[in-house]
């Protein structure tokens, strides 16, 4: 269903970075071409540098042009380049926000409501919505006004709410849009339409049936140049705390009420509220990190490729010692009657044999063991590379004998002909439709902190040698040190077709 947007102006902070010209400035062209724009509407890019109008125009083309190699629809473009103005915000001038309040203020220019998108460093996001309200540009008397704050929330618990105090001085929480862009994804809110819009799957989602489940985010790329970021962020608050928990509400919550983004926040937050703490003085059966050495990683083609280890990229910087983890890997329980005794093990890591999202399933054994050798059913929502649903099954081998074998019924969710999406323009719809659902409530954030931040605190104290695994290897042996029983064992890509080891 196609939801009306009032006439709007979206001014973007940090339009020059990097996250701009790779995800923001394209995706408000596809939604442009898509027609998702409401004819009033105007972007206004704001940055510390002085630029004008058409230099700013010429660089918004070159993003395009990088982004879309095989071109784009010049009536398209022409319409898109006309929304665009840019309005200079050096720090050094006090009065840079009354400035572009005045900038703002030409109605035929600047439709009054205003989004803001704060894609910059998180250090300042507190000051721009400080300054914002002063400048009066957050009052919501006759339009609307919203901020949507980028990623990470935060570094801890302590400091979330630091930067929670800090905002709600100036905005209500219905102005405010933290994201999460996995929360953007066509396959991750397909997980919510899986449970709920199929009969045959709700019925057998609890610990009656279900043996455990598997949340994985694993990645060839290594750190790249963000080793100084990496470094001071690890495996757990980078993926962990945000994209998986968040993963992990989806998959586990219960039923909401209804699809309004209140009811679906609602069922997340009693879901994050409800998993146990680890328990620290045990954490060794919880939780397993671990870094990359040096090894050989497959590349695009087929081919592989030596790269260096973490610690040795890190002394390249000079940074001679670190127990940041590029592998993480969690046990967690969920208290509540639909979960109790189920173990979520959760993993992210860098540098793997293969990149791939997933949530696989495993149910229990069946009740009656018919043939030797008989296996557990398994469930597959694929996130990335490929988007779609596994099931494997047990079935008679055609024969003489009673013997069965695995039939894998996969299914992709992408077919020819499908939109092809990308996170960020169905975020940046949802910020100028007034559709908080894909966004964060600090109550989810609460949560994902007050969960993550012992872990972290326990492995920063431990100075020990962090277990190494080779670059492009499988999950290091010793992580099965977390697994509930011994028949337990890390699930792989579902491209490589019943490997399960
Ligand atoms: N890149 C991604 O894929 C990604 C993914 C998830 C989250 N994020 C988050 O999105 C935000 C933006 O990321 P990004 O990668 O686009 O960042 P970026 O390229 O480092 O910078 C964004 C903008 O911030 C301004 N800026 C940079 N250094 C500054 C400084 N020292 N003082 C004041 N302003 C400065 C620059 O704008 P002007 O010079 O024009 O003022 C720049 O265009 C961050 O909060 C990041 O955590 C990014």
């Amino acid at each position: 269903m196609v939801k009306k947007i009032d006439p709007c102006t979206l001014v973007l902070f940090g339009a020059s970075g990097n996250l701009s010209r790779v995800k923001l400035m394209p995706g408000l062209f596809r939604l442009d071409a898509a027609g998702r724009l409401p004819e009033h509407m105007a972007i206004l890019s704001v940055g510390r540098g002085e630029v004008t109008r058409e230099a700013w125009q010429a660089d918004i083309k070159k993003m395009l042009d990088t982004k879309f190699k095989d071109g784009y629809d010049k009536a398209v473009f022409d319409r898109f380049i006309a929304r665009n103005y840019y309005h200079a915000n050096p720090p050094s001038d006090a009065d840079a926000f009354r400035k572009m309040k005045a900038t703002l203020s030409n109605e035929q220019v600047f439709p009054q409501n205003l989004a803001y998108f704060l894609s910059v460093r998180p250090t300042d996001f507190a000051p721009i919505v400080e300054q914002l309200s002063g400048a009066g540009l957050l009052d919501e008397s006759q339009y609307w006004r919203r901020v949507l704050i980028e990623k990470p929330f935060g570094t801890n618990l302590p400091s979330a709410q630091a930067l929670q105090a800090s905002i709600t001085k100036h905005l209500k929480e219905s102005q405010i849009y933290r994201i999460d862009h996995y929360l953007g994804k066509s396959a991750l809110q397909n997980i919510m339409l899986t449970r709920f819009a199929n009969t045959m799957f709700e019925p057998l989602w609890n610990n009656q049936y279900i043996d455990h489940v598997q949340i994985t985010n694993n990645e060839i790329l290594g750190v790249g140049d963000r080793t100084e970021f990496y470094n001071n962020t690890g495996a757990l608050r980078d993926m962990v705390q945000s994209h998986l928990l968040q993963t992990l509400a989806l998959v586990a919550m219960e039923k909401p009420q209804d699809l309004s983004p209140e009811s679906i926040r609602a069922e997340k937050i009693k879901l994050l509220q409800a998993i146990r703490p680890l328990p620290i003085k045990d954490l060794a059966k919880h939780a397993f990190r671990a870094q990359y050495s040096a090894g050989r990683v497959c590349v695009g083609d087929g081919h592989g490729e030596n790269v260096a280890g973490y610690l040795d990229e890190l002394a390249k910087e000079g940074v001679s010692a670190s127990v940041t983890e590029t592998y993480a890997a969690l046990k967690l329980f969920i208290d509540n009657p639909r979960w109790q005794g189920v173990p979520f093990y959760v993993r992210t890591a860098k540098r793997m044999h293969e990149g791939n999202t997933a949530i696989s399933i495993r149910f229990k054994k069946a009740p009656m063991q018919l043939v030797e050798g008989q296996h557990q059913n398994w469930l597959t929502l694929n996130i990335q590379p490929r988007e779609c649903i596994k099931m494997e099954i047990e079935s008679k081998i055609p024969g003489l004998d009673i013997a069965t074998r695995t039939l894998s019924i996969d299914a992709p969710q992408r077919q020819t002909g499908d939109e092809s999406i990308d996170s960020y323009e169905s975020l940046l719809l949802n910020l100028m439709e007034g559709d908080p659902s894909l966004y964060l409530h600090i109550s989810e954030v609460e949560a994902q902190w007050r969960l993550i931040d012992p872990i972290v605190k326990a492995w920063a104290e431990d100075q020990s040698a962090v277990h190494q695994y080779p670059a492009g290897s499988r999950d290091p042996e010793q992580s099965g040190i977390i697994f509930e029983s011994t028949d337990q064992f890390w699930r792989y890509s579902i491209e490589l077709g019943g490997d399960k080891h």
